[in-house]
């Protein structure tokens, strides 16, 4: 039988060297340390920016098959969760790493609810945004101020304490994300509702006007149950990644989950809903798409909500939603954009650059035009990502705070820059000239 090792042999050297392939087709990085020119040679290390090849831990969470367009929580299909599970079933999955029964569940249920509202002072800590704040910066700070209000959850390494983090957060970023979206209307804060489902009390603290209850709509509120399924995790995504390495300095997971908000912020994560939806906009009619991808061909654009780190293939979240788009259309009207979204979909899957590089639509491409139809604002798309990915948030922590062979994250670097020099006077010194590395040109 074929050894599960790699031979390595050092040119500069002449010596061979034998490492363990782990996990069928996984080496240590550090495995590559012994190999050195001479006792006070460091060893060889990877340089990998932005992770494209390597692990930073071993995870039992998601699985993604990014080739064959497979997504999986705890083993099940992302297809089946989104037909037949519901937001906070998902989340106990993904969380506790089995499905619930049903005494399981309701026990869930019960103990998320009890922690929908938030203390009064983040009503105080709201108004002090600028009206025209955006959710998603105050969602960070709201998030980040958890910690302060809750000084238990630095016994990060007690189980009981941890539940119960994960259970308030669950239970409180619905409510945070309402407040900072009527804060931006100039509107009341609306409480929970706790008679109302996950999704049905987040449109009621988000929409309700005078009536005495609010009602959901029952396909919406599905809709965005569904929604919240297919972004509850992403393995090792730039947000699940910050959440990971904030806490790994044994930080309060409040503190790590608004770094993980932070992350999701931008438009090459979480934002990319919302710039795609803006690029949907700015093509304006379906005349206009082949400008506007001869513009991405030349590199003067980038095609938000399309293409995937992980998957060169067609990411089965945007095949769920494209599908549901056509429901809430139903109950909301048309938005005209799903033709501009799937003209320009059949046109770039036919296109060699499209094809070369293997861009497809990921979940980002159509979940915008779904929120947007339902009556969200654009701000609010990166802050509805946020809601449930909380979950995917807290089990990527737990994870990581349990295994004993994660340690603070603290990658190495490649020092490039100038070796020892000589300090001189201010008055001895040359005109400074500008170097490509400076961060700003105010010298
Ligand atoms: N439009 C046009 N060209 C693209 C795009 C795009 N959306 N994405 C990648 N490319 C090209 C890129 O120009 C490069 O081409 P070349 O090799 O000729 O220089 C090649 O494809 C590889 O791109 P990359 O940026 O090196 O790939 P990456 O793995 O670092 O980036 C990505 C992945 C998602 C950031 C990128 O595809 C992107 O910017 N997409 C648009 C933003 C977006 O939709 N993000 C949401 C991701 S899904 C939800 C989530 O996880 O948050």
């Amino acid at each position: 039988m074929a050894k599960e090792t790699l031979s390595i042999t050092d040119n500069r050297t002449g010596k061979n060297y034998e490492v363990p392939i782990e996990e069928g087709g996984v080496i240590r990085a550090m495995a590559l340390r012994q190999i050195k020119t001479g006792a006070d040679d460091f060893g060889l290390m990877t340089y990998d920016p932005a992770f494209t090849n390597t692990a930073s831990c071993r995870s039992r969470v998601t699985y993604i098959d990014g080739d064959k367009g497979i997504l999986r929580y705890r083993g099940y299909p992302i297809e089946v969760l989104a037909e037949k599970s519901n937001y906070l079933e998902t989340a106990y999955l993904i969380v506790k790493g089995e499905l619930p029964d049903r005494e399981h569940y309701q026990r869930w249920e019960h103990n998320i609810k009890i922690h929908t509202m938030v203390h009064e002072n983040i009503k105080k800590f709201m108004e002090g945004y600028r009206y025209d704040a955006h959710p998603m910066g105050m969602l960070v700070g709201t998030v980040g101020a958890l910690s302060t209000f809750y000084p238990d959850a630095k016994n990060i390494h007690d189980l009981e304490s941890r539940r119960l983090q994960t259970r308030r957060l669950i239970g409180k970023i619905p409510t945070l994300a309402a407040f900072a979206y009527r804060h931006t209307r100039g509107l009341p804060y609306v409480y929970p509702d706790n008679d109302l489902s996950y999704t049905g009390n987040l449109l009621s603290m988000l929409f309700r006007m005078t009536e005495l209850k609010y009602k959901p709509n029952p396909v919406l509120e599905r809709a965005l149950d569904v929604l919240f399924i297919l972004h509850a995790d992403h393995e090792q995504n730039c947000s699940a990644n910050a959440m990971r390495a904030v806490g790994s300095s044994q930080p309060d997971p409040y503190a790590a989950a608004a770094a993980a908000v932070a992350a999701l912020y931008g438009p090459l994560h979480g934002g990319a809903n919302e710039a795609a939806i803006r690029g949907l906009m700015e093509i304006g009619s379906v005349k206009n798409i082949p400008a506007f991808i001869k513009a991405v061909k030349n590199k003067e654009r980038r095609l938000m909500g399309f293409g995937h780190r992980v998957y060169k293939n067609y990411d089965p979240r945007a095949k769920i939603l494209k599908a549901m788009a056509e429901q809430v259309f139903e109950v909301t009207g048309r938005n005209p954009l799903i033709d501009i979204a799937v003209e320009l979909e059949r046109i770039a899957l036919q296109d060699d650059y499209f094809i070369s590089h293997k861009l497809y639509p990921n979940v980002d491409f159509y979940s915008g035009i779904i929120y947007q139809a339902m009556g969200f604002q654009m701000e609010m798309f990166p802050v509805l990502f946020a809601i449930p990915r909380t979950s995917g948030w807290m089990a990527q922590w737990a994870e990581m705070v349990r295994d004993p062979e994660q340690a603070i994250a603290r990658p190495r670097q490649v020092y490039i820059g100038e070796q020892i020099r000589a300090y001189t006077p201010i008055e001895g010194r040359p005109k400074p000239t500008m170097r490509e590395d400076a961060v700003s040109e105010a010298i």
